[in-house]
């Protein structure tokens, strides 16, 4: 039995509202949640990885009706564009939860009981400003002039109306336990703060419940009113958890993969996963999620994204223009995981061929034609336990493995990118300096040997750390390197023991035939300059 064996990680994306195909910032998150995801499953632990869609309330069925469909069909079509965008990008979710699936219904209906029984539901009157884009009343403060809601830019809507209410208000003291007692439960730390404030304000109770509106779950007892989207949304968590044949009953949803490790979400959606969720879950009785992180927002040249502005960003035309790992590394490398970060198509095009093509890629190349040259196509056979301590790569890659994981376990993609393009970077620069090629010629043939095993090594080891976010370069880059193992495969049990061999410097076999060198990152062109 190996280490890491029995570890096991959940985590879930949001569940994306189906009012239109996916969006770069849907992308962003499930990007990163795939990164987490690999990275687990890299070690060996047992992962399950939720991805899904929002489909109810009365966003989505005027949608529908604007576009004169069913809605049902309507959330047919749009959850194929999630699934062909996440194949594209390539996503390995285990589980996609649909709000539409009929075992959800059960699930909330229980959920539901739980709560009224505890007291926690009443009805009252519920006045005030409703946002349809954004599925939430909204303070008249928070307004932009003529009661537009400052996300949208959009009319708000006034209601008044009978609604069932969540006694949000009787969770303040546990919630500001939870925080206190779990100072990890909400990231990043800026974030944490903000919720913190929230809560220690004063909360209200909220409305669970809309009247006038079909598409959703009635309330049970009460078919006038429909529960509020938000209120069965989150449970989208839990009904993804049965077992394809199991009984849709909470007990058997909430069994080997519950509480969540990690929810992973936009900074727009905190207050619903650090404040509402988590309460809900108290006042059911239910053990509570381990960690919530709330990323930042992606902007485009410097300006908000959105569809007035005509400057949003198509993953999907993105991915089939510059392939998925340069779109995956980008985001993941050149934005601060957590902060707000900006898309500009040139700066995509600098930094995806400075470190994939550049420093990852020739690097490879001109050493592995070295290597047919002077080491016969084969891994040069060193003693790897010999080098000098003070070697420039060695010193480097001993502790890249433990840095890279520390970093991916923070959600740091940026710095476990960085780490990995430093050892790839030092590596370029050892050659150069060592210039193996005039060494041959004075016949020092073992030191040759050990320059290029040294500078392969780098390479591999890059690759290896980096195969969360580029997972098919990183493959492509293993098999020049002349191994069989695909890094988009997970190795189940074995994975564990693989990577320990691979995560440390070292890692590569002496003698090992090396593949045929061929570039395996094409620099990428800008659009302007391939069109005549
Ligand atoms: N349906 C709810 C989530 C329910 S979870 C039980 C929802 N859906 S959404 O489709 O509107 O948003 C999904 C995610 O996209 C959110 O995490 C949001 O933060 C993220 N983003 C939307 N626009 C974004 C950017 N411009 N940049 C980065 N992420 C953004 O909310």
């Amino acid at each position: 039995m190996t280490s890491g064996q029995n570890q096991r990680f959940a985590l879930t994306t949001p569940l994306y509202y189906v009012n239109d195909v996916p969006h770069i910032g849907s992308a962003y998150t499930t990007m990163a949640a795939d990164a987490i995801a690999r990275f687990h499953r890299l070690q060996g632990h047992e992962v399950l990885l939720i991805t899904g869609t929002d489909e109810h309330g009365q966003k989505i069925q005027r949608t529908a009706e604007q576009l004169g469909k069913d809605p049902q069909v309507h959330c047919d079509e749009i959850v194929a564009s999630f699934e062909t965008l996440w194949q594209r990008l390539n996503i390995q979710y285990d589980r996609f939860s649909r709000t539409t699936d009929p075992r959800h219904a059960a699930i909330v209906a229980e959920f539901f009981q739980r709560v009224w029984d505890k007291g926690d539901i009443y009805q009252g009157q519920q006045k005030g400003w409703y946002c349809v884009g954004c599925e939430e009343f909204k303070e008249e403060r928070d307004l932009l002039a003529n009661q537009h809601c400052p996300i949208h830019k959009r009319p708000v809507e006034w209601r008044d109306e009978q609604n069932y209410f969540f006694r949000l208000s009787q969770y303040q003291e546990a919630l500001l336990e939870l925080f206190a007692e779990h100072p990890d439960f909400i990231q990043p730390a800026s974030r944490r703060n903000e919720v913190l404030k929230f809560v220690e304000q004063g909360l209200q109770d909220f409305s669970i419940s809309r009247i006038n509106l079909d598409w959703g779950f009635p309330v049970p007892g009460d078919d006038q009113h429909t529960l509020y989207v938000w209120f069965e949304a989150l449970l989208g968590y839990i009904t993804p958890l049965l077992e394809p044949d199991a009984e849709p009953t909470l007990a058997n949803a909430l069994g080997k993969w519950w509480p969540i490790d990690l929810h992973l979400i936009g900074k727009d959606i905190l207050r619903f996963h650090a404040v509402y969720w988590p309460a809900m879950l108290m006042s059911a009785d239910l053990p509570l999620p381990k960690r919530v992180f709330g990323h930042g927002f992606l902007t485009k040249d410097g300006q908000k994204m959105g569809k007035s502005l005509g400057n949003t960003l198509d993953p999907m035309a993105l991915v089939h223009r510059y392939g998925c790992d340069a779109v995956r590394y980008y985001f993941l490398k050149a934005l601060e995981f957590g902060q707000d970060g900006d898309f500009s198509e040139a700066r995509f095009i600098d930094v995806v061929n400075a470190d994939l093509a550049n420093s990852l890629g020739n690097l490879l190349n001109r050493t592995l034609k070295m290597a047919v040259k002077y080491c016969d196509g084969q891994i040069p056979d060193i003693n790897v336990q010999n080098l000098p301590t003070d070697h420039p790569l060695a010193q480097l890659g001993r502790e890249a493995g433990q840095k890279v994981a520390t970093a991916y376990q923070s959600l740091n993609f940026s710095q476990a990118c960085n780490i990995c393009l430093s050892l790839a970077k030092a590596g370029n620069q050892f050659i150069d300096e060592q210039a193996p090629w005039s060494i041959y010629k004075q016949g020092e043939y073992a030191l040759v040997n050990q320059i290029l095993y040294t500078v392969l090594e780098s390479v591999r080891l890059s690759a290896y750390l980096l195969s969360p976010v580029i997972p098919n370069l990183s493959t492509q880059i293993y098999q020049q390197l002349g191994f069989q193992l695909d890094l988009n495969v997970h190795h189940g049990e074995d994975g564990a023991a693989l990577y320990s061999v691979h995560s440390n410097w070292g890692g590569l076999p002496v003698n090992q035939m090396l593949g045929t060198p061929q570039p395996v990152f094409q620099k990428l062109e800008p659009l302007q300059a391939a069109s005549p």
